[in-house]
């Protein structure tokens, strides 16, 4: 993860949020105000709709064949309407979650000055400060992150794993060991649902890259006028993100042009199909563009897993998904160019994933 870039990056000051929001600013600097366009209604988080869809993992890895059948479907059916999905059952132990969460919330309360011992250098997206950031004049997310490397090791930056909280690392190995568990099974059924053999993206992925960002979003005196993270769909093949306990609900999805919120399950994970999975797929499986909103009151954290292949793979549309009907609309490509590409670009919903369409502007 987090090549330097090879141009210079000038960002000018950024003001950290959650020092900003120590000192109750009724107004919010100019550089966190949104254009109109690009404004959260506050309406949005209020919704009657059911959301994003909800699979048991149990069922799919115990349930009768019945049971199996039907929830491969809505697995299936998740990811090619939605993109995003929740999962229940996971089979992850709650303290696994809930000491992970501890550590990062302990992490982000540390002073500036501690945290600040592991610098997110500008243009890089590992270590403490905020990420995708490449001009002066480029509008700020209301989010502090914390990015770190897991997997493969040789991506670790180990200065920037912190010795203080001093169980973080111990309990980010141990997370990290779950969560990838999770994604070779939930790979394994997404290649189900798709008709292909269950190894496939083991197979074809290598030793998968992991890596981990905790965003941390403190209360904001105007959620109306900033974003906490701005639009993007993630680089990954595949996404899961924890909610912290109590968080105010922030996390919201593009469908059919409205931005619709994910409301938190308890000790459910959400996942999303990312760029990845959708080239792979031939775009029958959808990277969605999400963003995330603050509260006026309260924080929130979240703490979120990249799972992709190795940089070392070349990939493009499975011919198993190309026919006729459906033509190959990318291109094949390394899989470190598309990460070095993607990291070296603001977040800009699918704009980065024009690299690989082989019609670009084609409308997704
Ligand atoms: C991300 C992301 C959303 C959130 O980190 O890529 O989409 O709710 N986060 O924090
Ligand atoms: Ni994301």
């Amino acid at each position: 993860m987090a090549p330097v870039p090879s141009f210079p990056v000038k960002v000018g000051h950024i003001d950290d949020v959650q020092e900003l929001n120590k000192a109750k600013p009724i107004t919010v600097p100019e550089r966190f105000v949104r254009d109109m366009a690009d404004r959260p209604k506050l309406t949005e988080n209020i919704t009657t709709s059911t959301g994003i869809p909800i699979i048991d993992l149990s069922k799919l890895m115990e349930g009768d064949r019945d049971e199996r059948f039907s929830e491969v479907m809505q697995l299936q059916t998740a990811c090619e309407e939605w993109g995003f999905f929740q999962v229940l059952n996971h089979g992850i132990d709650l303290n696994v979650l809930e000491n992970m969460e501890k550590v990062a919330k302990d992490f982000f309360v540390l002073p500036l000055h501690e945290k600040q011992k592991y610098p997110m250098a500008p243009g890089t997206v590992q270590g403490y400060g905020q990420a995708f950031v490449f001009s002066e004049n480029q509008k700020l997310d209301w989010c502090n992150m914390f990015a770190l490397g897991v997997e493969p090791p040789c991506i670790r930056n180990p200065k920037l794993w912190p010795s203080n909280p001093a169980n973080f690392r111990e309990i980010l190995e141990i997370y990290s060991r779950e969560i990838r568990e999770l994604c070779k099974i939930l790979l394994k059924y997404i290649a189900a649902s798709l008709g292909l053999k269950g190894d496939v993206f083991e197979e074809m992925f290598r030793v998968a890259v992991q890596a981990v960002r905790m965003n941390y979003y403190p209360p904001c005196s105007r959620p109306d006028l900033v974003l906490g993270l701005s639009p993007h769909s993630d680089g990954s093949a595949l996404t899961v993100l924890q909610q912290g306990k109590d968080s105010s609900v922030g996390l919201q999805i593009l469908k059919d042009q409205t931005w619709l919120p994910v409301q938190p399950i308890p000790n459910a994970l959400v996942i999303n199909i990312g760029d990845t999975l959708e080239v792979l797929t031939n775009g029958k499986y959808k990277s969605v563009e999400h963003r995330a909103v603050t509260h006026k009151e309260k924080d929130r954290l979240s703490i979120v897993t990249f799972y992709a292949p190795s940089y070392e793979i070349e990939l493009g549309p499975m011919p198993e998904l190309v026919d006729e009907k459906n033509p190959c609309r990318y291109r094949r490509y390394n899989h470190g160019e598309y990460s070095k590409h993607y990291v070296t670009n603001k977040l800009q919903g699918k704009r980065t994933l024009e690299f690989a369409k082989i019609q670009p502007n084609t409308s997704n």
